[in-house]
């Protein structure tokens, strides 16, 4: 059997940070509301004419080098984002470029919060089915760029960021049957498109548009859908949440991470969170997660991990894998 392993992990905040404090300087907020809906302390923001491949290439390089891979060495990138730099072409190729390569091929996916769950999801195939054998994923957002710094029901709840893996074919010597990405599961539903989006577009406005959201139907609907991909992956394997060694959940809301791992019985100490530093960085958040605990030294070899993501559309989706 092919696996995608995950060789190595890299992630890039902006310098700039943005407090609650300086929020409430902004909008009719303090920073008691934005702790206690949400769990936020503080988001990254990135600076002007800093743009989501430039956040993309700093966090791809880190993962190169921890993988010990040079960019020659990677046949295909996937970049999960919903602010890419232009409308095409794709964020992905700016990366490949900027990387020196010029060979294999890269495009980008656009699942929103989903996005790297989505990505990661779609290098495994393109491994397994031979057609890939380094990949590069990443998920890289501004999301400051399309909120409404007027809303304050929506612009205190994101951050900019970026986060990236290198995943390879496994080689094929010994049992690499339960190593890697072992089950994934995506979904969406269309008929929610209406709760989560951004009011411009191309072929809409002609705008780039703000962010919109009923915050309370997300949340609504945020618990249950998680925990269904979750339980799909538990189906598939035999394997429970007593078995796992983290659970790094898309950095929405705390209050949604939480609740996600009560419901479904997974122990506080197992739960890996970064909302309170990030916000919501959207399809960066479970890479920038994931390369923290890789580097403090939480995750380690053969450790069981539940990556999962709601977002926009809706979509949503999990990645279970050993480490
Ligand atoms: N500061 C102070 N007051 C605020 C703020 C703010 N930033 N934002 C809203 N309020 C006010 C509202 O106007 C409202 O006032 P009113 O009662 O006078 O009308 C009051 O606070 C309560 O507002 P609610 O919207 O009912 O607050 P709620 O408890 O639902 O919390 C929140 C809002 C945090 C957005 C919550 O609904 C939530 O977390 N939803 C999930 C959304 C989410 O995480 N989305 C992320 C994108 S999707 C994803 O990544 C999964």
């Amino acid at each position: 059997v092919i696996r995608s392993i995950v060789t190595g992990t890299g992630s890039y905040l902006p310098e700039k940070i943005l407090t609650n404090s300086d929020l409430a300087k902004m909008v009719d907020t303090s920073d008691d509301w934005i702790v206690q809906r949400t769990g936020i302390q503080q988001r990254h923001v990135a600076a002007e004419g800093q743009v989501t491949s430039d956040l993309a290439v700093e966090a791809a390089l880190r993962a190169l080098e921890s993988a010990g891979r040079k960019a020659d060495d990677i046949d295909t990138i996937i970049l999960a984002t919903a602010t890419p730099d232009n409308t095409f072409p794709a964020t992905s190729v700016s990366v490949q470029a900027r990387l020196g390569i010029n060979h294999g091929f890269a495009f980008d996916v656009h699942a929103v919060c989903s996005g790297f769950v989505y990505a990661l999801t779609t290098a495994d195939a393109y491994i397994r089915s031979g057609m890939s054998k380094r990949c590069l994923v990443i998920g890289a957002e501004t999301f400051s760029r399309i909120l409404d710094w007027n809303d304050r029901t929506t612009c205190v709840l994101f951050g900019d960021g970026a986060g990236a893996v290198v995943v390879e074919a496994s080689e094929g010597e010994g049992n690499t049957a339960d190593k890697g990405v072992l089950t994934s599961h995506l979904r969406s539903d269309g008929r929610h498109k209406d709760k989560l989006f951004v009011d411009g577009g191309p072929s809409s406005t002609q705008t780039v548009g703000y962010l919109r959201m009923e915050g309370k139907e997300v949340f609504k609907h945020a618990v249950g859908m998680i925990t269904d991909v979750i339980e799909d992956a538990y189906s598939a394997t035999g394997l429970t949440s007593e078995d796992l060694t983290w659970f790094i959940p898309h950095q929405a809301n705390k209050r949604i991470i939480d609740a996600s791992a009560k419901k479904l019985k997974i122990a506080p100490e197992k739960v890996v969170t970064t909302v309170q530093m990030h916000g919501n960085t959207s399809a960066a958040s479970i890479p920038l997660a994931l390369d923290l605990a890789v580097r403090d030294g939480r995750v380690k070899k053969d450790d069981l991990i539940m990556l999962e993501a709601m977002g926009g559309g809706f979509t949503w989706g999990s990645v279970l894998l050993r480490w």
